[in-house]
Order: structure tokens, then C-alpha cells, then sequence
């Protein structure tokens, strides 16, 4: 029930995270993206970008040295997209069958379009990347968008209703069978997009972060002081936006609709900046944040479950994570997100850092 003080799911699977490199840093975040999921689609936006196999199998192995020695936590690798990724990559890929590694999709950034996407996608619709397209799509192997246009003209906060209008219709009507993610929607336009898609039969489907459920863009300047906290890329947009989001995940209308909580770490430097970076860092209390979120509406936590341990596996074709392989609990109980964590070196703060949330998590 919508009031409820408890409620246990299976364990969660996040769909889209940042776990960074470097064996202080991994040290640091993966046993925490483990204490809180099964699962986890890790990006490739790296120096360099993980654009092949043999890199994704050496960053899934470095990743794997930093979990503790209990954790049963599963990386699936994100491959980034290039101009120069060809149809050969894709099969190959899509076809990947070692133990090793496991390859989850490919990532598209549009160029320039956010931390570490200089070697993205010039034109994604240009001519050249066809076969490739219809490489992933004969193949079924998901392409996960960062959906934003990137000409400098475009206004920073119409960059995502330009994607669909001007990319997103037409990549979808060329390559009907393709298997889309959107990535981080912020916008009613890309949740409408997903909402049709979904009633027309379309393998199109939407990964939403907790920031996006719980602020709008006023956010980046509250109380008349900026917040570089705050700042993600797609960037914050307005209220009627943030509504529109978590009416649809909090009322359960959609299964194409899961958890992605683009944590993404920044040393405290590049975050409060004259130039600061994009990224929040949720990863040890993503699960908080979304039932925060979730129980601020009529519905409560009711749907908890289907965006985070369901809709995702489901749209991928991926068992479900079972309760007797492990369970979460949430309940109201108090929890106090801390100012920062150390990550060897790195000085790093969390999202709502210092303030206490309603909802913790037991596993
Ligand atoms: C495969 C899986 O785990 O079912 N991937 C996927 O569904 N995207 C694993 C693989 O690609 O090797
Ligand atoms: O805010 C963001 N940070 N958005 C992205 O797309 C990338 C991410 C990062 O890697 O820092
Ligand atoms: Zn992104
Ligand atoms: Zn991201």
C-alpha cells in the first residue's frame, strides 16, 4: 500500500553506470555499485573509450580485481559506438560467447556531447554508419543512446527534444527492429516517444536516474547558489517534465521503463570548478533516492519492483534476479548520506550529500 514502511525486493539491477578506471578508483566504487546491485551495465566513456572487445575484457577483468572477495556482481560491458565500429564488430560482438566477459550493447555519444565523448557519433542517420545500423539490428544487439543533439546552436535544454524530433523518429522508422535504449530521459518528449513505441510493438525502451525523478532544474541554483552538484548531463529540465517522468515509473503503466542511475563520479575539484564536470554520484544510495522519489506520489513505492528488478531484465531478455538468490529490503528508517567518500586520492561528494533520507536499504 502507498503508505507502506517496509517493502523487499529481489536485488536490483542498475542499466546504466559509470565505474571509472584506475585500481584506487574501482577500489573505491565497485564494492559500493555491488553492496547495492546484482547487475550492472557499465559505460565505456573512458580514456580511451572501450570500443572494442579486447578492451571491454580488460576493463570488466579490472573491475572485477576491485570486488570483494563474497560479491556476486555482475558487469556487463558497454562497447562505445565509433564512426569507425564496423558491421564485422557487431556480429562479433552480438556473437561473443567467452566466460570471460559479457558484453552487454553498444553506447552512442553523440561527439562533444558529454564527459569523454570526443570519439563518439558525428552523424549517427549519415549514410556511412548504415550497415552498422542494420548490423545491430539483424543482431538484436542493443544500441543504448545518450539522446541529445550537440550543435552548438541548440539551446542546452531543447537538446534532447531536438534528438527525438530530428533523430530518434527517423532512426526508428529506418531500423524498426532495432533494440533502442534511451538513455537518462529527462524530457515528456523522449518519455512519449518510449510510451508509443511500446503500444506499437517497437523494441524501444528507457533507463530513467534518480535526479531526474527527484529535481528539476531549479536544482542547479537553489537557494540563489548554484550546485554543481546537481549537474548531470542531460541537464536538469523543468517541473512539468520531472511529473510527467515519475508519474509514469511511480504508476507502473509502462514496463518498458527501468533503473539507470548514470552514477557518475567526479573528484571534488572538477566538480566545483569554474568548469565543472557533469555527473552525480549515486551509486551507495540509488535505491533511497528512487524510493524517495517513488513515495512522493499517490503510488508510493508500489512499483518499486517492476523498474528496478523487472522491466529491465525483461526488455533484455535477461532472467529476472530471484528473491531466494538474495533480497533488498527498504524501510523507513532514517539514513544519513554522507558528505564524502574517499576514493584513494579523490575527494568525491555524493548526491543530497549531508542530508538525511527517509528510506535505507538492508540486503
Ligand atoms: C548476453 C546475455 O547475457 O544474455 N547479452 C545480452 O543479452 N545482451 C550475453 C552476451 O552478450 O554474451
Ligand atoms: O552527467 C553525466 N555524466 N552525463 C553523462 O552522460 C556522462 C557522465 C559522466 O561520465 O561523467
Ligand atoms: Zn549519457
Ligand atoms: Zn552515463
Amino acid at each position: 500500500s502507498p503508505s507502506q514502511s517496509s517493502v523487499t525486493l529481489p536485488l536490483p539491477d542498475d542499466f546504466h553506470m559509470h565505474l571509472r578506471d584506475g585500481a584506487e578508483v574501482l577500489n573505491s566504487i565497485v564494492p559500493q555499485a555491488a553492496a547495492t546491485f546484482r547487475r550492472a551495465v557499465v559505460m565505456p566513456n573512458l580514456v580511451p573509450p572501450v570500443t572494442n572487445i579486447e578492451r571491454a575484457k580488460e576493463y570488466n577483468s579490472r573491475i572485477r580485481s576491485a570486488l570483494p572477495a563474497n560479491a556476486n556482481f555482475q558487469p556487463r560491458m558497454g562497447l562505445y559506438l565509433t564512426d569507425a565500429t564496423t558491421p564485422d564488430d557487431v556480429a562479433e560482438a552480438a556473437s561473443y560467447d567467452g566466460d570471460d566477459v559479457v558484453l552487454h550493447g553498444y553506447k552512442y555519444y553523440p561527439a562533444g556531447a558529454t564527459t569523454n565523448s570526443d570519439a563518439g557519433v558525428q552523424n549517427l542517420l549519415a549514410p556511412e554508419n548504415a550497415s552498422t545500423l542494420r548490423a545491430l539490428e539483424d543482431a538484436n544487439f542493443p544500441l543504448m543512446l545518450h539522446g541529445e543533439v550537440t550543435h552548438g546552436e541548440v539551446d542546452i535544454f531543447d537538446r534532447e527534444g531536438q534528438f527525438v524530433k530530428n533523430v530518434l523518429m527517423t532512426l526508428l522508422d529506418k531500423y524498426p527492429r532495432l533494440r533502442l535504449v534511451c538513455e537518462h530521459v529527462t524530457t515528456e518528449d523522449t518519455l512519449n516517444f518510449v510510451l508509443d513505441a511500446e503500444k506499437q510493438g517497437a523494441n524501444v525502451g528507457a533507463t530513467i536516474t534518480p535526479q531526474h525523478l527527484l529535481f528539476n532544474r531549479c536544482a542547479l541554483f537553489a537557494g540563489n547558489r548554484m550546485r554543481p552538484h546537481n549537474f548531470c548531463l542531460p541537464i536538469l529540465k523543468r517541473e512539468r517534465h520531472r511529473k510527467a517522468l515519475l508519474e509514469a515509473v511511480a504508476s507502473g503503466t509502462s514496463k518498458r521503463l527501468f533503473l539507470g542511475t548514470d552514477s557518475a563520479p567526479h573528484p571534488i575539484g572538477a566538480k566545483e570548478s569554474a568548469c565543472g564536470c557533469a555527473g552525480c554520484y549515486t551509486a551507495p544510495h540509488a535505491m533511497s533516492l528512487y524510493a524517495k522519489a517513488f513515495d512522493s506520489t499517490p503510488y508510493g513505492v508500489t512499483h518499486l519492483r517492476a523498474f528496478a528488478c523487472e522491466n529491465g531484465a525483461d526488455f533484455y531478455g535477461l532472467p529476472r534476479n530471484l528473491e531466494s538468490d538474495g533480497v533488498m529490503t527498504l524501510e523507513r528508517t532514517p539514513l544519513d548520506v554522507p558528505e564524502t567518500y574517499q576514493f584513494g586520492e579523490d575527494t568525491v561528494v555524493p548526491l543530497c550529500a549531508g542530508e538525511t533520507l527517509e528510506w535505507s536499504t538492508r540486503v
